[in-house]
């Protein structure tokens, strides 16, 4: 069997898509990590993943056959990355896609000429491996793969693996998904577990599973419910990293010429040899892997914080940060290893290179930021783990204060404090931990909320909708659908002096919301007078006019009229807008990464809460007023 003919990662993925572009297919560049309209990702961990409208057909594809080569990010055990030499979080995906165009011969056949051409990367076809779909309860098993790879391939039949949805379905979530084919590559007996029944669908690195094909046929609600799709796809995908560590004959992805020139930077900053030492293997691994994901992320416009995909950049940041410190780096650098990665990616990406800048300052920023607290952090987490692992009669539990203390103070975040724990084999009190996490933020909210009283189960039972006409008019007339005292308790009628709320039927009172403040004025009818100080929304959308009875009297079903104070109106809306200009002026001088968090807009002023990774300069401030 012969070998691999060499080629650099950055040819391979050029290869690739000048292939499918010769059959027909229109290249279109990597989509963001960030998911578009889709709220079942965190972020984008397959070649088909942004496509998701074209092969449910609820979207016009720009051609119907389109390759990419798409950043992925998959985080499902990131406390493993490192420990094993297999598994990144991020990688790139090779793909070509139909959407309701060609079907499984042309994608069977493709793939074979790609991988066994001479003219293209010319893998021997001995070394090759397909598998297709055997069946189960519910979906028929695929000969017709099978017979495409038999007949039209002239694979013989004991070469052609059947495997059930474990190995040959592929889904992720919700959305597209179908049997699939995959191609395995016999990597020779040196990679092997040389166990006795070792063949495809061993778990060792012998047989490598390189491409897979799906056909994508059916669309899952994300509850095991399938749909036939209106149109037959295909959805393939190539581990752009997979393939060249075949090409290149090297172990694992950390060997692979890019990513290697990412470790030697690393190695240079610490004075550490991949290969020399199984523990600081871990850490370069670890830190290889994580630059990467993070510098394409916060390229996409990902900034760190406490949730979501920010939590995850944080966590990412943060575990190498720690992998640093065991390799004896003692100063931030990741925002120095980050110019590797985006010099090997340059071509491929040339969005990491205008945005090079704005990436090393948010990775050093969150890189010191951690670094004031890493070392104290790591002395406490130290001493208590300690004091633990003495206290054998106990059975002690890492307890929640702690890792809240360690979190709140000093930046870890909890999976990081986990870990650690678990190199020792130590047990954590979670549930303590996130307790703690509740109860602060509903400080948190507590703080923000004031307290008003008015949603009160009286109040949802009031009947009748409201009409606002308050974006025309500021004057305006109503009949009263409910009163409620001080205490949100109906009553029939006001008098004088008390403290209430009045439920009209039509009002040009804005109430409270998106940040702005009710409106002030008066109801009147007649010679009585109800001053309105505030206004705001029920839960069942009731306009509730908060005030007090200043002369006369009202009840329940008087025609009434409303006035609003125009000029504090026309202040509020004033300082509205400027909350927007404020906004804009934002996005253009700290980048468009800028968005709004929180406001708040009163008659005097506006505030505007936004994630920045740093605090403003004064030059900023100037240039934004
Ligand atoms: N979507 C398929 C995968 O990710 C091709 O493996």
């Amino acid at each position: 069997m012969s070998q691999p003919k060499y080629y650099g990662l950055n040819e391979l993925r050029e290869m690739f898509l000048h292939f499918f572009e010769t059959k027909g297919h229109l290249r279109l560049p990597s989509f963001s990590l960030i998911p578009q309209n889709d709220a079942s990702l965190l972020l984008i961990n397959s070649g088909m993943a942004p496509m998701k409208p074209f092969f449910t057909g609820e979207q016009e594809p720009p051609r119907h056959r389109v390759t990419t080569c798409q950043k992925c990010i998959r985080t499902g055990d990131i406390e493993n990355i490192g420990h094993t030499a297999r598994h990144g979080t991020y990688f790139e995906m090779l793909g070509n896609f139909s959407f309701g165009d060609y079907f499984k011969t042309e994608a069977i056949h493709w793939a074979w000429e790609f991988l066994t051409s001479p003219e293209w990367v010319g893998l021997d076809p001995n070394r090759l491996y397909p598998s297709v779909f055997a069946g189960n309860e519910t979906t028929p098993a695929d000969d017709e793969a099978f017979r495409i790879w038999h007949e039209e391939i002239g694979i013989p039949k004991d070469r052609i693996f059947k495997f059930g949805k474990e190995d040959n379905f592929w889904e992720h979530g919700s959305g597209p998904c179908g049997p699939c084919s995959e191609i395995y590559y016999d990597r020779g007996e040196k990679y092997g577990c040389g166990k006795p029944g070792c063949t495809v669908g061993c778990d060792c690195d012998r047989y490598m599973e390189v491409w897979n094909i799906v056909f994508s046929q059916f669309d899952n609600d994300g509850e095991g419910h399938y749909t036939e799709l209106k149109q037959k796809n295909i959805d393939t995908g190539m581990g752009l990293e997979r393939l060249a560590c075949v090409m290149q004959n090297v172990g694992n992805l950390f060997e692979v010429d890019t990513v290697q020139n990412i470790m030697k930077h690393i190695s240079s900053i610490a004075g550490a040899h991949y290969g020399e030492n199984a523990k600081a293997d871990i850490s370069l691994r670890v830190i290889t892997d994580h630059i990467r994901s993070t510098t394409f992320m916060v390229g996409d416009g990902v900034v760190p914080s406490n949730e979501g995909r920010g939590y995850v950049l944080r966590r990412l940041l943060r575990r190498a940060a720690r992998h640093g410190r065991l390799l004896g780096i003692h100063h931030p650098f990741l925002y120095q290893v980050c110019e590797t990665v985006i010099a090997e990616n340059a071509f491929a990406y040339p969005e990491l290179v205008e945005k090079k800048d704005y990436i090393i300052k948010v990775l050093k920023v969150e890189e010191e930021r951690f670094s004031k607290t890493i070392d104290q952090g790591m002395e406490i987490l130290t001493g208590i783990m300690d004091k633990i692992s003495a206290d054998q009669i106990n059975q002690a539990v890492f307890s929640g204060e702690d890792a809240f203390r360690l979190y709140d103070t000093f930046g870890f975040p909890i999976d990081l404090t986990k870990e650690i724990l678990a190199e020792r084999g130590l047990p954590i009190d979670e549930e303590g931990f996130f307790r703690l996490m509740d109860e602060q933020k509903k400080r948190a909210r507590d703080a923000r909320k004031d307290v008003s009283g008015w949603d009160t189960d009286e109040m949802l039972a009031v009947e009748g909708k409201a009409e606002f006409i308050g974006y025309e008019k500021t004057r305006g007339q109503g009949k009263i659908l409910a009163l409620l005292d001080e205490d949100g308790k109906p009553v029939d009628s006001l008098t004088e002096g008390m403290k209430a709320t009045v439920v009209l039927d039509s009002t040009p009172f804005y109430a409270e919301s998106g940040g702005q403040v009710g409106d002030s004025g008066a109801i009147a009818r007649g010679k009585s007078i109800f001053r309105v100080k505030d206004c705001k929304k029920s839960p069942t959308g009731q306009f509730l006019h908060l005030g007090v009875m200043k002369s006369g009297l009202m009840n329940v079903g008087d025609t009434v009229k409303s006035v609003v104070d125009e000029e504090r109106r026309m202040a509020i809306m004033r300082n509205h807008t400027a909350c927007h200009l404020l906004q804009a002026a934002l996005r253009q001088v700290l980048g468009t990464h800028v968005q709004q968090a929180g406001s708040m807009v009163d008659e005097h002023r506006c505030r505007f809460d936004f994630t920045h990774f740093s605090a403003m300069t004064p030059d900023e401030i100037a240039r934004t007023e």
